[in-house]
């Protein structure tokens, strides 16, 4: 900021002229929006379209199934193209329910079937009757209703994974319905799932397939430009950032969500700056404030004996001479002198060695292989987040704490 005698008045001043404010619509800037194009993905929703089009000649479309890396527009696309139909379909006096459902917010088989009544205006209690119940009741009361009925399933790998069940009723109860009829429309970013599915279920499922590729630069700055027009006042994104942004979110798989995330990030950076313009050094901070709250979430959720490792290697880090490299083996010793001390049984050096390469794979640290001589080899660790940064997070955990202390 300036070096300018500092006055509350004056910034306060600043602050409430409107040429300071950054977010002309601050919800816009958030990547649940769904702004009203999708530029660059005119083919994938044609295809949606087409497939699920049929319903408005009489037809019950077939099950699709779309897939492809995260932020890079499936919700969006899938959102957009159900609220146009249901729009036709309520015009062309069609009788359609369209369902949407996140399976990682709503897991389990009863939670799923409970959504899917309420969708059809069914009341039903959230919890308590038996599964087996409440698939009948949205059976016979879809039957009732001589309808058809849209369902997507968005991060389907999430039910999967968590109850197959739900799933498999799904893509068999076309053939009980005499009346009625469901069309599915699942969703995934883990492009390994696929094989996971029971075979019966992934030819019911993938009727029809629609893959989205990830965006290039050159796409990411056009979708970011656009909703910059609507989220933020004129002039507030710079052309350098727009870049940067761009670029970063190129690199990382072509994700026009962290491109919007950065450019949100950045711009609450600026308000609370009171300055009126992103430059390409607020996408760096950006950029740097967003992986440290990855790692801090990732950090907050390991598993307590993986905490344990990392406190013990975090310990060691602190104690050694600089430069002196911090041993697996000795990282092993800390980890069990640890566990003796709360009274928890430790794990195998073996196992201790795996929760080692996850924290690896995590980003959290990093290990190498040295080699010394006749006297054979050895692995040491170095941390990828500071100490204190590390030890902060992981004290939020009682254990952890008392650990500390
Ligand atoms: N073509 C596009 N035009 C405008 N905005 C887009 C486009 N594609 C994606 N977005 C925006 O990017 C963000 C992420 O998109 P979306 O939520 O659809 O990703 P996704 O593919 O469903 O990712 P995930 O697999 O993580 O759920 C959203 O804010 C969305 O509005
Ligand atoms: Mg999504």
């Amino acid at each position: 900021m300036t070096d300018k005698a500092f006055s509350i008045e004056d910034l306060l001043d600043k602050m409430a002229k409107p040429e300071v404010n950054v977010f002309k619509n601050r919800k816009v800037m958030t990547s649940s929006y769904i702004p009203k194009s999708l530029p660059n993905r005119e083919e994938e929703m044609k295809k949606l379209i087409l497939t699920l089009g049929v319903l408005l000649k009489g037809g019950t479309p077939q099950n699709a199934f779309l897939y492809g890396k995260t932020g890079i527009g499936k919700t969006a696309v899938t959102k957009s193209v159900i609220a146009g139909l249901k729009k036709k379909a309520d015009e062309m006096e069609i009788n359609l329910f369209t369902t949407y459902i996140n399976c990682r917010v709503v897991d389990t088989t009863y939670r799923i079937y409970a959504h899917l009544c309420n969708s059809i205006d069914v009341e039903v209690p959230m919890t308590g009757l038996p599964t087996d119940e409440i698939i009948s009741k949205f059976m016979t009361e879809l039957e009732k209703k001589k309808t058809h009925n849209i369902i997507v399933l968005d991060e389907i790998d999430f039910l999967v994974k968590k109850s197959s069940k739900a799933l498999y009723v799904l893509t068999r109860m076309n053939s009980d319905l005499q009346n009625s009829s469901i069309s599915l429309i699942g969703i995934t970013n883990d492009l390994q799932f696929k094989h996971l599915m029971d075979a019966r279920v992934r030819s019911t499922l993938t009727e029809r397939e629609i893959t989205f590729d990830p965006y290039t630069k050159p796409q990411i700055e056009r979708i970011i430009k656009e909703r910059a027009k609507e989220g933020l006042y004129d002039g507030v994104l710079s052309t350098p950032a727009l870049n940067k942004a761009a670029a970063a979110a190129a690199q990382e798989h072509g994700d026009a969500r962290r491109a919007i995330d950065l450019i949100r990030v950045a711009g609450e950076l600026v308000e609370s700056e009171a300055r009126d313009q992103i430059t390409e050094k607020d996408i760096e901070t950006a950029q740097n404030i967003i992986e440290s709250n990855a790692v801090m979430e990732v950090t907050r959720s390991l598993p307590l004996q993986a905490k344990l490792v990392l406190i013990s290697t975090t310990i060691l880090d602190e104690r050694r001479e600089k430069g002196d490299p911090i041993k697996s083996s000795e990282v092993y010793e800390h980890y069990v002198e640890i566990c003796s001390k709360i009274g928890m049984d430790s794990l195998t050096q073996r196992r201790v060695g795996d929760l080692i390469n996850d924290l690896d794979l995590l980003g959290m640290i990093s290990t190498s292989v040295i080699s010394k001589g006749r006297y054979g080899r050895s692995r040491v660790i170095t941390l990828s987040v500071s100490p204190s940064e590390i030890k902060s997070i992981l004290s939020v955990d009682p254990i952890i704490k008392l650990i500390l202390e």
